[in-house]
């Protein structure tokens, strides 16, 4: 198990360091992540290079038994190189460059930083390599963070060479694009642009290649580190610190590149659902490398600083959650930063050494629960623990939430309301793209998959045809990997394995009128643009109600669906397509498919959810899961946690870790959890 932190050695004078090392020792750290912003320092100017700084700390740290995860330094160019370089200025959406102060101000596709960055990154492989004390190597830092998207020059040339490698011709992306529409056809890929600023809806197929290229981007930098660090002949384990549901980096076409998952994740202490949202981080994080565990590279002790208010965690809290890392596959826990920084942007930004030093609670917590991590044993990998899929696929996210649909739907948080619904029966979920949904399986839930590509839907059949039990939809298999239409109408891919054809989609907004009046004093026309109709994003908005075997409410759309050959479990009682099928099953292959024509409300999803968990067979960890208690698997070890605020009394099997003593019913105070030994 790691334990441990970033470390800044360079922003203190030299004789912190030794008390530094010592404070580690009696927090038990492993491990530091180590010179993640030093590249002004390691190059201060062009030709100048000090590397003896960081061979007497990494010696230090060697010495007192603290392994060094080392940074490759790139995550923040040096302000000498915007006035000898400014071609490594990104750009904002009007192309104006980004400038340094901060950082990340830099273009990840210009051809000058990228070989700037080789320069220092070589010189860091060749020269600690064969380090020792040097553990793993951490390339730059969270890729694509604070600049998602990048306009310049330089990105515009790359996205060219991009899209000449995707396409081969621009005839082929003109076709693929749709160009024929609003007179958009190229004759050259040198007419091609990234989606710069525009007066109304962009090409879509253009706005979804363009995120592409920037998570490809972004990758390619991770490569590229990589690939000298190895030819370098550093051997050890290269990764780079992901942000779990992060937009911009479908982390999914990452993960086989990288050698061990690493991720930050700052649950928001105002956020009701944090234990929900963080659970599905993890979930998501660990299904990425499926039977490997998993690095938790940054957390923060207590409190960040860049929200605009910034509760302190609540005591236990920490350990709780670190729990819950646990229970959900991490072998590491890390946090951001060892020592609070005196200056700069982050100096109110809590650390494991707060500024107000040992004395603090933060520090014993810290201390505490490097205890409680050292008395761990070897734990067992994270296999094959969840017999349900959710499919939830970065590409679809980008397209799904596109522009000139019929309604915007906020997708992360109706996959995660799904997620919420199963973390709260104990059942283990993988958060997967439709290609990996396989007969491991047996329930696989695919909502909102709206671009659906050939390979995902092929694997999503013959996942039903080999026994699973499917759910899909609404707003599924509409568009192929283009977003466009394919032909013959829309589910066209996995209509015949659900016996639903598909006539509208007919969402459930409030009539436009009542928005009207809420804007009341607002300009603008009601004319094609105008933002009139109002989103029901996170659920707000009409619902239709539906009646049969299963009964409740749907939300966001109540699609018109002919069930020309599968049965009408449920049917829509009130809406735009009352009397229609609202819910179906379909018996197919040796498994089933049902098709849901609109997503269950938060009072529904649980009926829904019973139902086709007993279709497939599933059932939770425990007989019972009280409200506010979490309970996960990861092989034979069962993670119990009482997320809430009242002590709540629990029954699970299995003997605690450690004394070995049976479980059996207990209470557990709030926060308080209990690692089990428990074979299924
Ligand atoms: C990110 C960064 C760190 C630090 C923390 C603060 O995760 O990787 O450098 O800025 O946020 O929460």
């Amino acid at each position: 198990m790691l334990y441990g932190a970033d470390y800044n050695p360079d922003q203190w004078p030299e004789d912190i360091w030794p008390e530094d090392v010592a404070l580690m020792r009696e927090a038990g750290v492993t491990t530091v992540s180590l010179g993640i912003f030093s590249w002004s320092r390691l190059q201060p100017s062009p030709d100048t290079w000090d590397f003896a700084w960081l061979d007497r700390i990494i010696d230090l740290l060697h010495a007192g038994g603290i392994g060094v995860n080392l940074a490759t330094a790139t995550a923040s160019a040096p302000p000498w190189m915007t006035t000898a370089h400014p071609d490594i200025l990104a750009a904002d959406e009007s192309g104006s460059p980004y400038w340094h102060g901060s950082r990340q101000h830099h273009s990840p596709a210009s051809p000058t930083w990228r070989r700037l960055a080789a320069e220092l990154v070589r010189r860091l492989a060749e020269r600690y390599g064969d380090h020792p004390g040097v553990v793993m190597w951490h390339v730059d830092n969270e890729l694509g963070c604070h600049l998602n998207e990048d306009f310049s020059d330089a990105a515009r040339d790359a996205f060219r060479v991009w899209l000449e490698k995707r396409y081969g011709s621009v005839d082929a992306l003109n076709d693929a694009w749709g160009t024929a529409f609003w007179s958009q056809r190229y004759g050259s890929l040198d007419e091609v642009f990234p989606p710069r600023n525009a007066p109304f809806i962009r090409n879509p197929s253009q706005v979804l290649d363009y995120k592409r290229f920037m998570s490809d981007t972004w990758l390619d930098v991770f490569l590229d580190q990589k690939r000298i660090i190895r030819a370098a002949g550093a051997p050890q384990p290269v990764s780079t610190n992901m942000m779990g549901a992060f937009p911009p980096a479908d982390y999914a076409s990452w993960a086989p590149h990288i050698d061990v998952i690493t991720d930050d994740c700052y649950p928001d202490p105002l956020d009701p659902q944090r234990r929900f949202t963080t659970a599905f981080q993890r979930d998501l994080v660990r299904s990425l490398k499926r039977g490997q565990p998993w690095i938790l590279m940054e957390q923060a002790t207590d409190a960040v600083n860049w929200r605009p208010s910034n509760p302190s965690k609540m005591p236990g809290q920490l350990a709780a959650e670190t729990a819950q890392s646990i229970g959900r596959g991490a072998d590491g826990i890390m946090f951001f930063q060892w020592r609070q920084s005196r200056a700069g942007a982050e100096k109110f930004h809590s650390a494991m050494v707060p500024q107000a030093g040992t004395r603090t609670r933060t520090w014993q917590e810290a201390v505490a629960l490097g205890e409680r991590l050292a008395e761990l044993p070897e734990l067992p990998s994270p296999g094959d623990d969840a017999p349900v899929a959710l499919v939830f696929d970065w590409e679809n996210w980008w397209a799904v939430e596109g522009e000139g649909h019929p309604t915007r739907l906020d997708y992360l948080q109706l996959v995660r309301d799904w997620h919420a619904a199963l973390v709260c029966r104990g059942i283990m979920v993988d958060l997967v793209p439709p290609e990996r949904v396989d007969s491991r399986y047996r329930l696989a839930i695919a909502p909102f998959l709206y671009l659906l590509r050939d390979a995902g839907a092929a694997a999503l059949t013959s996942f039903v045809e080999g026994g699973g039990v499917l759910a899909a939809g609404p707003f599924t298999d509409i568009v192929d990997e283009n977003d466009r239409f394919r032909d013959g109408g829309f589910l066209t891919q996995l209509g015949p394995a659900l016996g639903v054809a598909f006539e509208d989609f007919r969402p459930l907004v409030p009539p436009a009128r009542d928005v009207v009046a809420e804007r009341a004093g607002e300009e603008g026309s009601a004319g094609a643009g105008s933002d009139q109709v109002a989103a029901p994003i996170g659920g707000v908005g009409a619902s239709a109600a539906f009646d049969g075997r299963l009964r409740g409410s749907g939300t966001f759309v109540a699609e018109a669906v002919w069930a020309d050959d599968a049965e009408e479990v449920a049917t829509f009682a009130s809406g735009p397509s009352e009397g229609r099928p609202a819910v179906t099953r379909r018996a197919h292959g040796s498994g089933s498919a049902w098709y849901l024509a609109t997503m269950p409300d938060a009072e529904a999803i649980d009926g829904v959810l019973e139902a086709l968990l007993d279709d497939a067979g599933v059932a939770g960890e425990l007989d019972d899961v009280p409200a506010g208690v979490e309970v996960a698997r990861r092989g034979e070890l069962l993670t119990v946690i009482n997320h809430g605020t009242e002590p709540v009394e629990v029954t699970a099997p299995g003997t605690l870790l450690g004394t070995g003593e049976a479980f059996g019913t207990r209470a557990l105070a709030p926060q308080e959890f209990a690692f089990l030994r428990a074979p299924r």
